[in-house]
């Protein structure tokens, strides 16, 4: 099967245009769809890399041919040579022709080879694959307007998240933000009670609990599946005496008072993100504050679809953020693009007098919000 963008000799494109169709801009766009269309069927050959661990072993291994990588990988050889085509197609690999061999070059593989990376992006091709098994489930949903819960996304969204978003939490939580929020060092080094509400598989507080020994930590979340991963792996970090999961919705779970109340990239995701953070108000201790982080997005559409990787961000928001919020009582659906003046007004009208935005990274901007 080939495809080809390029008008046919003496076909279609020869035939007059219809009344005010720029043909040379049909032509153009019909080129830019096929890269999109190049691009999705990349992102599960990408999948397929990361998964068989074709882009580790290329990663620091110089040329090397599809025999030497099947052998290296364990993988079948036919398979691997194609795949390496197509990836140097699309200028992930390069090849050299003459000696028929390919090389992952050290700068792609900060992208595609190491998860810890601050720009490791393999994992979000597992999203974009996770995206494309839900079509038909959100085809129906646009029909009806009910939401998809989260827990009904494919299972490889919930890998996905942690291991994408883990990145940002590894490279910026303690150093960063906790330390931007007014006095929450001190605080969480003398001993704070913390809850994470959305708190999905829990990376975010299992860094903090290492981090900060004498602090206690909760998490929070509706999907069962997550709380009990989460509770796996505080154990296999070592700190399942201080941090612990619990199935509970944002406006269930015990107002214990506490110091710090976070939400990762959850808050939009809520049915109700004003009772939700009208709860947490009510269950925060004297001088507590609550901490979100959010997609770092502008506050109008224009500036949003003008910025690079808003495509990815819609695309997320559209299939699972947007899908879980109509999903619950209120269906507030505030996107993950929502904007800080967007969040600010959620946040004031749950009470909070005081909200800053106290950091921010090319994919993150953290508001901390007092009452
Ligand atoms: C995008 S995920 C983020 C997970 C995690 N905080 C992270 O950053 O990796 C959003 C999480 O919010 C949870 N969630 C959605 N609605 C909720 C609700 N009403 N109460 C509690 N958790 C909820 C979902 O189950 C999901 O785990």
């Amino acid at each position: 099967m080939s495809i080809d963008a390029r008008p046919a000799p003496g076909g279609a494109a020869e035939e007059p245009a219809p009344d005010g169709v720029d043909m040379d801009r049909v032509g153009e766009f019909a080129g830019k769809v096929l890269g999109i269309m190049a691009a999705g069927a990349t992102t599960a050959a990408i999948v397929v890399g990361d998964r068989l661990g074709l882009y580790a072993a290329l990663a620091g291994a110089g040329p090397c041919s599809s025999s030497e990588l099947a052998g290296a990988t364990g993988t079948a050889e036919r398979y691997v040579r194609e795949w390496l085509a197509q990836q140097a197609a699309m200028g992930i690999v390069e090849c050299e022709p003459v000696g028929g061999t390919f090389s992952l070059p050290a700068e792609h593989a900060a992208v595609l080879a190491e998860d810890g990376s601050p720009v490791s992006m393999a994992s979000i091709a597992l999203l974009v694959t996770g995206m494309h098994r839900r079509t038909d489930e959100l085809v129906a949903a646009f029909r009806t307007g009910d939401g998809i819960p989260w827990g009904e996304q494919d299972p490889v969204t919930f890998e996905s998240t942690e291991r994408f978003f883990g990145g940002q939490y590894r490279g910026n939580l303690v150093g960063q933000w906790i330390p931007a929020l007014d006095g929450m060092h001190e605080r969480l080094a003398e001993g704070a009670l913390v809850a994470d509400v959305g708190c999905g598989r829990g990376l975010p507080l299992i860094l903090l609990a290492q981090a900060y020994p004498r602090s206690r930590f909760v998490g929070y979340d509706v999907h069962g599946p997550s709380i009990e991963t989460a509770s796996r792996k505080a154990a296999d970090a070592g700190v399942a005496d201080r941090v612990r999961f619990e199935v509970d919705h944002c406006h269930g779970y015990p107002a214990e008072g506490y110091d710090l109340i976070t939400f990762f990239d959850s808050f939009h995701d809520l049915g109700d993100p004003v009772g939700a953070a009208e709860y947490a108000r009510s269950a925060l201790a004297a001088d507590g504050t609550v901490m979100l982080v959010e997609l770092l997005s502008a506050d109008t559409l224009v500036d949003n679809v003008a910025a690079p990787g808003t495509g990815l961000n819609f695309a997320a928001s559209t299939f699972l953020c947007t899908t879980n919020s109509l999903s619950q009582p209120v269906g507030l659906a505030l996107g993950a693009m929502a904007g800080e003046k967007r969040l600010r007004e959620v946040l004031g009208e749950a009470g909070y007098g005081q909200v800053r935005r106290v950091s921010e990274t090319p994919m993150n901007m953290v508001l901390e919000a007092r009452p």
